[in-house]
């Protein structure tokens, strides 16, 4: 990716030493990023959401960022995000409660989108927790560690400026040769010369630096920075690459001093410090359990550090969906790590109702135990109308770039209401294939009934079961088993059903 020459550096200490290695490096200081890099990314359930669609009075604004509807619940996590934002709460836990496909998991990651980047957010399914190589405690713990943020700020400094010229001789010297260098820097203002020591000059060497280049020189570690070519040579005719980076030559003082600010999760710092992992365990994902001294002496330092002003604590976001999948053991082990000092918020979603706790012969509302569920605030989801409906299906014709008929979306839109939000949704790519077949740019309600006619919903396909039972194996259907077949019967047909049946 080429760099803007307009760009101005804006976090001179990144290691950008190799230009062609500029967008591996490993970036642990700072959260601006000077890069922008084209959009890869995938089309996925909710990548059509971008944030909760509010305005400054935390109002739902109208088919805003993605969110269509839902007024009251994303209200409710907008005042939540307000207040993270503000630092203002920590240890809360919020559930929310709803039917399938109301969009639950939706407004959780319009939160995280909403939050931005310097606020941590993890999230996960509850059933991961189980299927990791680890306790169920740990995977919990490491969960809520990841989810909080420290940032550590630290200052240096640092000689910033142009390579007026690099002189590099070699002199004879008793026993044997040796290198001398000077090195000329400057700024707009001013200029210096320096004499360099053997290190230095093997640096410089290795970092190719030459005259034109824009460097940083960290003074404690003599650390050599190249962050571009300087504006005033990019007429030279040398055979730069595309990768070449151009940049202002710096202002001012050649010495100054820097403010770099480390981003780091809780648990990035435990896998770092646990001897036995190592910091590469930290891209293998494979950190196993971590033991509890460690966590212990982190939490002390990272107090300590905040008390002296050189850290600051971030609570970020633990998104738990699914939460019903979690068993007692681990909903006692949340009781308790949501009165600890340094817990994160705690969002989880569930679609049950009643329901068994996992594990155990107990009934509870939503799944969760009564105890947790007393801590908890709960925003609930209400089912869409079919003017929602129809938006939401809109809102991702435009992600998945399909261009509908209006009619044909009405239709969609009626199978949604019928059927669910999520089979509408699965329509539309398929549907567009079929549009595609005839060679038309446009899906039009002659697609729709065709894929309707291929992928059956969960209604027809349990239909199917209950007249066909007894040719299917292992089947155990008893008298007053329905699936949920209730609202077809107090409706009658359903009401796409005599177009789809017109159909050729
Ligand atoms: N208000 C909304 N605005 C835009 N898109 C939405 C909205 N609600 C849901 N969607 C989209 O509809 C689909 C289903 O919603 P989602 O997965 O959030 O449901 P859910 O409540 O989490 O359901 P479940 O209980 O089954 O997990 C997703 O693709 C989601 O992005
Ligand atoms: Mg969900």
């Amino acid at each position: 990716m080429v760099a803007k020459p307009s760009d101005p550096p804006k976090s001179p200490l990144k290691p950008r030493s190799h230009s062609h290695h500029q967008t591996m490096s490993i970036n642990l200081t700072t959260t601006q990023t000077v890069r922008e890099l084209t959009r890869l990314e995938r089309i996925g359930a909710h990548s059509h959401i971008r944030g909760l669609g509010l305005n400054d009075g935390l109002e739902a604004r109208a088919g805003s960022q993605g969110m269509v509807g839902q007024e009251g619940a994303r209200r409710a996590v907008g005042v939540v995000s307000r207040m993270i934002e503000e630092g203002k709460i920590g240890g809360r836990a919020i559930l929310l409660a709803g039917k399938p496909g109301t969009g639950k998991t939706a407004i959780a990651m319009a939160l995280s989108r909403q939050l931005g980047e310097s606020t941590p957010f993890t999230s996960m399914s509850a059933s991961e927790v189980f299927s990791l190589e680890m306790s169920k405690t740990e995977a919990l713990t490491q969960a809520l560690r990841k989810s909080i943020g420290i940032q550590i700020l630290e200052e240096t400094e640092v000689m910033e400026g142009e390579v007026v010229e690099v002189q590099i001789d070699t002199v004879a010297k008793k026993g044997g040769m040796e290198k001398t260098g000077r090195l000329t820097l400057c700024t707009t203002d001013m200029e210096t010369v320096y004499d360099l020591g053997t290190k230095m000059i093997d640096m410089l060497s290795k970092e190719k630096i030459t005259a034109g280049d824009v460097i940083t020189i960290d003074k404690a570690s003599g650390k050599i920075t190249k962050l571009g070519r300087s504006f005033s040579r990019s007429r030279d005719y040398d055979a730069m690459g595309s990768t070449t980076r151009f940049v202002q030559c710096p202002e001012g003082e050649l010495m100054k001093r820097k403010e770099v600010v480390h981003n780091v999760s809780l648990h990035e710092i435990d896998v770092i410090n646990s001897r036995q992992q190592g910091f590469l365990a930290l891209f293998a994902g494979d950190t196993g359990e971590i033991k509890s001294e460690i966590r212990e002496q982190i939490d002390a330092k990272v107090v300590e550090w905040k008390e002296e002003g050189r850290a600051k604590i971030i609570p970020g976001v633990l998104f738990i969906d699914e939460v019903h999948m979690l068993d007692m053991e681990c909903f006692s082990f949340l009781n308790r790590a949501l009165e600890s000092d340094m817990a994160p918020v705690l969002v989880i979603a569930t679609n049950r109702g009643i329901a068994k706790i996992r594990g155990t012969e107990y009934k509870s509302p939503h799944g969760i135990p009564l105890d947790l569920l007393d801590r908890l605030m709960i925003i609930s989801t209400e089912p869409y109308t079919h003017d929602e409906i129809r938006k939401i299906l809109a809102v991702r014709c435009e992600e998945e770039d399909v261009e509908m008929a209006d009619d044909a979306l009405e239709l969609l839109a009626r199978i949604g209401m019928e059927t669910s939000l999520r089979y509408a949704i699965h329509m539309i790519i398929t549907s567009s294939l079929a549009a595609e077949k005839r060679k038309s740019s446009q899906v039009e309600i002659e697609d729709i009934k065709r894929v309707y006619k291929l992928f059956v919903d969960v209604k027809r396909s349990t239909q199917y079961l209950m007249e066909y039972n007894k040719e299917f194996m292992f089947n155990e259907l008893d008298e007053e088993d329905d699936f949920g077949m209730v609202d077809t019967e107090k409706e009658g047909a359903s009401p796409g059903k005599d177009e789809m049946e017109t159909s050729p």
